[in-house]
């Protein structure tokens, strides 16, 4: 998410504007992940679409990024031959140039973006480190992205000043356990405290969090830091400690809903959203239900759901895969069913309350904006509300969005 939108802002800069659809391109951007099979299945077939489009339309420029370079290299080159350029993960702010150099094949793009009504940005997405040291059994990610880095110090402030420089309001701070955040003597609470005193600067959140590394600390800066958003996504994986012990998450079902207890009891208005991994290998009927029940327990405010999918070189990858894909997808739709449920019985009780909300974007004819504890609200358009933050009132809920009126 956050390489797309450094590219975003990068063409943006050069005057590009994002098409609408392949038949406006000049420049066709497949950005990929590895995480599941069945997302590099879906790559590879936009990749097809793309060749296709290429064969009637030489001229677009075709160009690939995301960890699935990792892990294939030059093969998805041979297989795809009208690939102009292949990205790495590992070198992407470098590669952003090499990118811009290529596509600027013609003296303007097709598309000049003169005409956009809200230019600036008000959300921006900062990498803080790379890579993992978790090696939970079932990720790939070790293994395409490297073991973990914490990115430098100092570099991190400047992004940050100078994103809000540029009417940047809020940061989502990015790395896949910022827990363990560590360059030099900062760690992850000074980092926060320090962006936290960037003038102007209104919001902050941050992604994704391991349960084992969560400390008193951090909920002590989220409770005491009135910028720090109050929202936490906490995976979780499993109810099940048998299947946890095999994913090696580190944690048991006891210890991760103490930890939700000790979160809401400090931060009442805390969101905590989570993933969920079914059909992980030996995860019978019984562990199923321990996972489906915790649902139930602990009412997550959103929660993404994932059918286990076998990747290469993980230590899963050994173990056989052997709940089969029906009954996998059939613990899918309980638990999306469940969840459903319950993010519209939170949000049918949200009607009537008030909050404090950030204007983020517009889309689809609305205003997007978020509460503190991030969930999306969508407000009538009005230009005057974009990047501000503004008091609304909850006037209609649907499963997955509130709809709100500004009362200032
Ligand atoms: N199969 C299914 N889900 C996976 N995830 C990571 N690896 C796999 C896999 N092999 C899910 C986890 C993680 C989220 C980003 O993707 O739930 O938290
Ligand atoms: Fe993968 Fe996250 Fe585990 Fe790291 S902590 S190995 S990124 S699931």
């Amino acid at each position: 998410m956050c390489d797309s939108d450094k590219l975003d802002s990068a063409f943006l800069a050069y005057g590009a504007s994002k098409a609408n659809n392949f038949l406006d391109a000049d420049v066709l951007i497949l950005n990929t992940c590895s995480v599941r099979m069945q997302s590099e299945q879906k790559a590879f077939s936009y990749l097809g679409r793309m060749e296709e489009f290429k064969q009637q339309n030489p001229d677009v420029k075709i160009i690939v990024m995301g960890c699935m370079t990792e892990r294939l290299g030059n093969d998805i080159k041979k297989r795809f031959k009208s690939i102009d350029l292949v990205v790495g993960t590992k070198d992407i702010d470098n590669s952003i140039s090499k990118i811009i150099d290529l596509c600027c094949f013609r003296n303007s793009f097709k598309k000049i973006n003169s005409n956009i009504q809200f230019r600036s940005k008000v959300i921006s997405y900062i990498t803080i480190m790379k890579g993992c040291n978790n090696y939970c059994s079932y990720c790939i990610v070790p293994f395409v992205r490297g073991i973990e880095k914490s990115f430098d110090y100092n570099t991190i402030i400047n992004k940050c000043s100078s994103a809000v420089k540029n009417g940047v309001r809020e940061v989502i701070l990015l790395g896949q356990n910022v827990n363990s955040y560590k360059y030099k003597n900062v760690d992850f609470t000074s980092l926060l405290k320090s962006i936290a005193s960037i003038k102007n600067l209104e919001r902050i959140r941050f992604l994704t969090n391991h349960p084992k590394d969560l400390s008193d600390d951090l909920i002590n800066v989220i409770t005491t830091n009135r910028k720090m958003c109050s929202h936490i996504h906490l995976p979780m994986q499993s109810a099940s400690n048998k299947i946890l012990r095999l994913m090696n998450r580190k944690y048991t079902y006891e210890y991760y809903l103490d930890l939700i207890e000790k979160l809401r009891l400090a931060i009442p208005d805390i969101t905590i959203t989570t993933d969920i991994i079914v059909g992980f290998p030996g995860e019978n009927d019984r562990d199923f239900e321990d996972t489906l029940n915790a649902i139930k327990t602990i009412k997550f405010g959103g929660l993404y759901v994932f059918k286990y999918s076998p990747r290469p070189n993980t230590m899963a990858f050994e173990m056989s895969d052997d709940v089969s894909i029906i009954e996998k997808k059939k613990r899918h739709a309980i638990i999306l069913e469940e969840s459903n449920k319950i993010s519209a019985e939170i949000a049918l009780k949200m009607i009537g309350t008030r909050h404090q909300v950030l204007v983020e974007k517009v889309k689809d004819g609305f205003m997007e904006a978020k509460t503190k504890s991030g969930r999306k609200v969508f407000l009538k358009i009005d230009k005057k509300h974009y990047g501000k933050i503004v008091n609304i009132i909850i006037k209609e809920a649907k499963i997955n969005s509130l709809f709100g009126d500004v009362i200032d």
